[in-house]
């Protein structure tokens, strides 16, 4: 049967030794060319795509183990030694990469006063070369400065395809971006880490979104406890990752957990920039030897590296020296003594070689004609690569296609995103978990990390009670009188600015973890629309709790109107304004990266909203060439449905009688003289007004105020739908705004 095992010619093929879940021992996708292949086999002509190989393989499976639903747990991890068979060659091959990059600057040309923007070309890899197979880890060295990053980005497919010259190949096939995010995974220099989950909880959370939905929970749980093992942080498993103002794991485990989410799925091929830089020398051991014992598995590693010690060159299969992005020497460690005598340059004994190579280089670099010394080195190299590999014949021939490399070690039970790729025609899916399951994760780690920092919803909380507190002590029990009106007027606006005003605080939640966004999303971890529904789904109890008790603090303080049901839509609309605030300030965190630049805009824009809100001047009155601000005050809305709540009660009087006179001049005058005045006018007026006489009511004030355009459930409506406006458009800000390569 399958022939996806049957056809390479690798030694080792008839025996791939996994552990069955179902405790079989060891089974053996051995051919069977006796058997008539199998139906899946049949339905695809004569040569398969690689989707529907990986569905062989997944039928092998199926059939070896009886379930279709089980994988075989990871090889990686029962690896008691560093024997493994060599079976499936993966050989990771670039050659003459060269990416530059246009520098603007300005220059100042000292003699006259001519200033001018030039633009230079800065070419940052100059034509480089090289191979890496399986089993082997290749490390790039080189002074800081010299292109290591940029390599890695390279062969990471991290930069635009229109700017890099030159090929990466796997297996000798051009590597389509695609496969590439599912096979491999990129460890960056700098780790980026929820502060307040554990170690565990880290692991278990990329467990969750990487490995695939069929495996069940418990094999992602026994995963992430061998990762762990594997990754040597037993001890501090339990521990928090921890930041500037929490104490956490050290340094090392910090860097070993950032290698173990990306290498949760088991990828064919890792890179890492620096992986060692910043650690002592055990630690920095301690990480290349998980990663030798990566490797072994049968995984091609490429990391870059600042100046590795003796112990982690030995760790080491392949250097690959950069000075200024050109290659000055490119062999195994052993080769580096032998290089550098036949340059006229050995390497003095007792001194560590990689040293004693980077300080040659930097001499080189430092001498006269601009880097005219290291140019020897780079044409110096060249002659020894051709004559090496003239006497060594070492160019490693990959002996089997890309498609069956990647089946056959899948079916080792490398790549764990395999499983869900049997169903599906196409060949490996995107993504691990279906949507629901995604925010699920997503919500679960949101939530873990701020219940441990409660003292930041605390913060909100105060400062929502205090605001609160203050409105309704400054706004004690108003009364129905004008002045009354007046200032319930005010307390509305205020309240339902104040709302989006604590809002605010919602802008660094995205900055903080935008990095770490851009890092899961890079290689597929889930979707952006899961994060930005989870966004919204985790922002949501901690807004209504602040509502309910804002609303509460101010509604029967104040003394506003309609009891019970009155209560429950001035709730809702402070619920609204919450929403709609904490998207559109969400909104702008995904367009601005910077916290302070965010705060001036959010507390800019919110003041025009005010402003444009029709309480400072009703619409009526608002010059025509604004009134579309007007509208999109997202203040508006909110304000016009409370005021809408409090004064639609058509028996409540607002003005009566005497009263006409207040807020007027004639407000001073006695009320005999007041009396006398409302009698003269309604002879005049040919109308009856007595002291009781109703002359505003509720309607009267709407109608004073411009509030007539929309009905106070209209109002809540829109305010909502504005949330919603602005979570889409956080949606799309990014889906633009998140192309991690570099131009
Ligand atoms: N976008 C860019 N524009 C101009 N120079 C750049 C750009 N990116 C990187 N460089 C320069 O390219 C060189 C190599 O950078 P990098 O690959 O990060 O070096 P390394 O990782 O070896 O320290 C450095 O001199 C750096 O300043
Ligand atoms: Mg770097």
């Amino acid at each position: 049967m399958s022939r996806v095992v049957a056809d390479y010619p690798s030694p080792s093929h008839d025996t791939v030794p996994f552990r069955s879940p179902t405790g079989l021992g060891h089974m053996e996708l051995t051919t069977d060319h006796d058997q008539p292949p199998p139906p899946s086999r049949r339905r695809f002509g004569l040569s398969p795509t690689l989707g529907q190989l990986l569905k062989q393989v997944g039928d092998v499976r199926k059939e070896s183990t009886g379930d279709g639903g089980e994988t075989p747990d990871h090889q990686v991890l029962d690896l008691g030694g560093d024997s493994v068979p060599r079976s499936i060659p993966f050989v990771l091959s670039f050659s003459n990469l060269t990416y530059s990059v246009r520098t603007r600057r300005r220059n100042r040309i000292a003699a006259g006063d001519t200033s001018g923007v030039f633009t230079r070309t800065k070419t940052l890899l100059d034509d480089i070369s090289g191979e890496t197979r399986d089993g082997e880890i290749m490390a790039v060295l080189g002074a800081s400065g010299s292109g290591k990053s940029t390599l890695i980005d390279a062969l990471a497919n991290r930069i635009a395809k229109e700017s890099l010259k030159g090929t990466v190949n796997l297996n000798g096939e051009a590597l389509d971006s695609r496969l590439l995010k599912v096979i491999s995974a990129y460890v960056q220099q700098d780790d980026l880490l929820y502060p307040m989950l554990t170690v565990e909880e880290t692991l278990m959370f990329s467990a969750e979104f990487r490995l695939p939905r069929s495996l069940s929970n418990s094999k992602k749980k026994a995963r992430v406890q061998a990762l762990i093992d594997q990754l040597g942080l037993r001890n501090a498993a339990k521990t928090v990752i921890g930041d500037e103002g929490h104490r956490g794991v050290s340094g090392g485990e910090r860097r070993r957990v950032s290698i173990g989410i990306d290498i949760i799925h088991d990828p064919i091929i890792l890179f890492l920039d620096e992986p060692t830089s910043g650690l002592d020398s055990t630690s920095a051991f301690m990480v290349v030897k998980v990663l030798q014992r990566i490797a072994q598995s049968g995984s091609i590693v490429v990391m870059s590296v600042h100046q590795p010690s003796y112990r982690i060159l030995g760790l080491l299969d392949r250097l690959l020296f950069l000075s200024r992005g050109r290659t000055v020497y490119s062999g195994s460690p052993a080769q580096l003594p032998g290089f550098f005598s036949d340059f006229g340059r050995p390497i003095p004994e007792n001194e560590n070689r990689t040293e004693f190579a980077l300080d040659l280089i930097r001499e080189l670099e430092g001498s006269p004609g601009g880097g005219g010394g290291t140019k020897s080195l780079v044409e110096f190299n060249k002659h020894w690569q051709i004559q090496t590999t003239k006497n060594d014949g070492c160019l490693i021939n990959p002996q089997i296609s890309l498609k069956e490399a990647i089946s056959a070690s899948i079916s080792r039970g490398k790549l764990a995103t395999s499983d869900a790729a049997a169903g599906s025609a196409s060949l490996v899916p995107t993504f691990a978990n279906p949507i629901w399951k995604e925010m699920a994760v997503l919500s679960a780690r949101s939530v873990t990390n701020s219940r441990r920092m409660p003292e930041l919803f605390g913060i909100r909380l105060g400062a929502v009670v205090v605001t609160g507190f203050i409105l309704a002590t400054m706004f004690w029990h108003l009364d129905n009188s004008p002045k009354g009106v007046q200032e319930r007027l005010g307390f509305f606006a205020f309240a339902m600015s104040t709302t989006f005003y604590t809002c605010a605080d919602a802008l660094p939640v995205f900055l903080q973890e935008r990095y770490i966004y851009l890092r899961e999303t890079a290689h597929n971890a889930y979707r952006r629309s899961s994060y930005v529904l989870s966004h919204a789904l985790v922002s949501f109890p901690a807004i209504a709790f602040l509502s309910i008790t804002f609303a509460a603090t101010t509604f029967w303080a104040v003394g506003l109107d309609g009891g019970f049901s009155g209560f429950l839509f001035y709730f809702f609309v402070i619920l609204a304004s919450f929403w709609a605030g904490n998207s559109f300030v969400t909104f702008l965190s995904g367009v601005v990266p910077h916290v302070m630049l965010g705060y001036t805009i959010v507390v800019a824009i919110l003041a025009y909203f005010l402003l444009f809100s029709g309480f400072f001047i009703t619409r009526d009155r608002i010059p025509d060439y604004w009134i579309w601000f007007h509208y999109m005050s997202l203040v508006k809305y909110p304000y016009e449905a409370v005021l809408q709540n409090e004064f639609q009660d058509p028996n409540k009087c607002f003005v009566r009688g005497v009263q006409i006179f207040d807020n007027s001049p004639l407000a001073a005058l006695p009320a005999a003289m007041k009396l006398r005045l409302l009698r003269n006018i309604s002879g005049s007026m040919g109308v009856n007004i007595t002291a009781t006489t109703c002359l505003t009511t509720g309607r009267d004030i709407l109608v004073q105020q411009g509030v007539t355009d929309l009905g106070k459930w209209e109002c809540l409506v829109v305010t909502v739908a504005w949330g919603f406006f602005f979570r889409v458009l956080f949606y799309f800000a990014l889906l633009l705004g998140s192309k991690n390569k570099r131009r």
